[in-house]
């Protein structure tokens, strides 16, 4: 069960946005988020939810896409996500490092809570943080530092195995529709 969330749990480009998700959506991830495993048990992070339209197109402004396939400019127009989560650190509690491994394991539990939904999303740390603040209307104390991104995925990723070349890029068929993700074989990563 856990193995089959985790294997369609991908890092979605292109999604369906005549299936909207509700705030209500949002705010269970949320609190998957909440419950989760803490360091110090500080619980330093804070979520701004997106699924207002007009802000949900404003940040995608300000998101970077599979800088691996920079010629696709993906997501392709119409198949943009329909919602976004912020994590932000709250640097009143600790500093962003000190909290760095929290933010990546809030997003990954929320990326399983939105599979388990039948939705999917990306990571996304690249993004215009500044103009992120602004829009956002962040106060001194809330430091963004991944934007995650949800829809219902429309797209076909297939997993692939690291070749001998180590070769670990992503990438598309020629047509630009399936995306193909190399993974190293367990072997591989044992010490
Ligand atoms: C911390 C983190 C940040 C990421 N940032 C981006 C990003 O800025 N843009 C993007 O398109 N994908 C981003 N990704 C997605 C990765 O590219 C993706 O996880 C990787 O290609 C493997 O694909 P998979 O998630 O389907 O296994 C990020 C992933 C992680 C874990």
């Amino acid at each position: 069960m856990l193995k089959e969330l985790v294997l369609k749990n991908r890092s979605y480009r292109g999604y369906d946005k005549s299936v909207k998700m509700s705030r209500e959506d949002l705010l269970d991830l949320v609190d998957l988020a909440r419950l989760s495993n803490s360091s110090m048990n500080r619980q330093a992070l804070k979520f701004h939810i997106a699924t207002d339209e007009k802000e949900v197109e404003e940040i995608q402004k300000l998101t970077g896409w599979a800088r691996r396939l920079p010629e696709l400019n993906l997501p392709y127009p119409g198949t943009e996500p329909v919602a976004f989560i912020i994590i932000c650190v709250d640097t009143s509690i600790g500093s962003k490092a000190a909290f760095q491994r929290d933010v990546g394991l809030t997003a990954e539990v929320m990326l399983l809570g939105a599979v388990e939904k039948g939705y999917g999303g990306c990571m996304l740390g690249t993004f215009k943080r500044g103009e992120l603040i602004k829009l956002l209307n962040l106060p001194d104390n809330l430091d963004p530092d991944l934007v995650v991104a949800f829809g219902k995925p429309d797209e076909k990723i297939v997993l692939t195995e690291v070749g001998e070349d180590g070769n670990t890029s992503y990438y598309r068929d020629e047509e630009g529709k399936t995306h193909y993700v190399p993974k190293y074989k367990l072997e591989d990563i044992l010490i």
